[in-house]
């Protein structure tokens, strides 16, 4: 593995339970295109549902209608 895919102590990545992917630490987003997204404050919530209207973003859709459950076997 090389120095650069290494996982960053500085960045961490939270499921929340039938939510978003909560992303904690420094990054950069961009689009299909290379376009950069801008992604304020120290946390981002990544959609998880699909249900979003701000996807990639969590806009609080999933609350009472997603089922996220995970299951490790
Ligand atoms: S996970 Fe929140 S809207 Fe999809």
């Amino acid at each position: 593995m090389s120095e650069s895919s290494q996982p960053s102590a500085e960045v961490s990545i939270k499921i929340r339970e039938n939510g978003p992917l909560v992303v904690s630490g420094p990054i950069s987003v961009v689009d299909h295109e290379g376009n950069p997204i801008i992604c304020d404050g120290a946390n981002t919530a990544f959609c998880r549902c699909g249900l979003s209207a701000q996807k990639p973003f969590c806009d609080g859709t999933h609350r009472d209608t997603f089922d996220g459950t995970l299951s490790n076997g």
